[in-house]
């Protein structure tokens, strides 16, 4: 709790407490995502010709960089830099499209043909399009956010020698306009794999191919 409020009127030893627990929370964070991949042990060959699997596997890579990035913005000098900035955002989206929503695209893509009784998803290149479109869309996000962050970190802490500030808030919003469009074209390319998952999805469900499983036989007559 306490590294979203440094700087704040929390009490100063408050803050270092959240700092230090938060660079602690690297070990269970990792200590997950390393468990994860290493569940692929011997069957990395998968990776080649599942599409789903890459879901799962660069997800997890995405969480264990924004729990590394985390801690690293919990420290205290890093936060003063990056607090307020458009590097928080990416760090959001770090974890919520590459790791939240990835996670979650792979699991919907896995657990549609199971609940509805398919052999499997009715397009599967359409898959392996979806997941380069969601992984170029989400790095496009964060390095524009990162790079907007440095710039308005670094122009709204710059300090003439009169103790005036040296640009105006208007100035550093120009200076990140650029970093907005590439955002857009990265949400852009995320939003295209979503509705090639939603057709995807829906030809699945919809296919002539009966349920290989009965899907409810409780109350079914013998
Ligand atoms: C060890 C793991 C993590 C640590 C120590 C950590 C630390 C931080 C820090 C220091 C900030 C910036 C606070 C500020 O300057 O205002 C932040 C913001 C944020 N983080 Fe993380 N983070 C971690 C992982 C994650 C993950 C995996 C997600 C998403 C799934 C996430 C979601 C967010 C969100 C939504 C914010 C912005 C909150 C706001 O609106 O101000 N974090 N985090
Ligand atoms: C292509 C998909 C997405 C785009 C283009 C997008 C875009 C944005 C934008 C423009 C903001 C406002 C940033 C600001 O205040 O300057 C934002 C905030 C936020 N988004 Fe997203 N978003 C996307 C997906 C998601 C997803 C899937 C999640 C959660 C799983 C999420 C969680 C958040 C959160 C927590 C914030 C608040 C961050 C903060 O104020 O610190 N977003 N998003």
């Amino acid at each position: 709790g306490p590294h979203h409020l440094h700087y704040t009127a929390l009490p100063d030893w408050t803050q270092s407490l959240g700092m230090v627990m938060s660079l602690i929370l690297l070990a269970p964070s990792w200590g997950g995502m390393i468990n994860g991949v290493m569940t692929l042990s011997g069957a990395w060959h998968k990776l080649r010709t599942d599409p789903i699997l890459r879901f799962l596997i660069v997800s997890l890579s995405f969480y264990g960089m924004s729990t590394f990035e985390g801690p690293m913005m919990s420290i205290k000098t890093v936060n003063s830099l990056s607090h307020y900035t458009d590097w928080t955002i990416g760090h959001v989206h770090s974890g919520a499209l590459g790791w939240v929503a990835m996670i979650s695209i792979g699991m919907v893509y896995h657990l549609t043909p199971v609940v509805f009784g398919r052999k499997q998803m009715f397009s599967i290149p359409m898959i392996n399009t979806h997941f380069w479109l969601s992984t170029i869309g989400t790095v496009l996000y964060i390095a524009s956010m990162w790079v907007n962050g440095i710039i308005q970190g670094l122009m709204w802490r710059a300090y003439n020698a009169d103790g005036s500030l040296t640009y105006s808030f208007m100035e550093s919003v120009v200076a990140s306009h650029p970093g907005y469009i590439v955002r857009l074209f990265g949400g852009f390319l995320f939003l295209l794999g979503m509705l090639l998952m939603a057709w995807n999805v829906w030809k699945t469900i919809r296919s002539e191919e009966k349920p290989a499983v009965a899907v409810n036989t409780v109350g079914a007559e013998a």
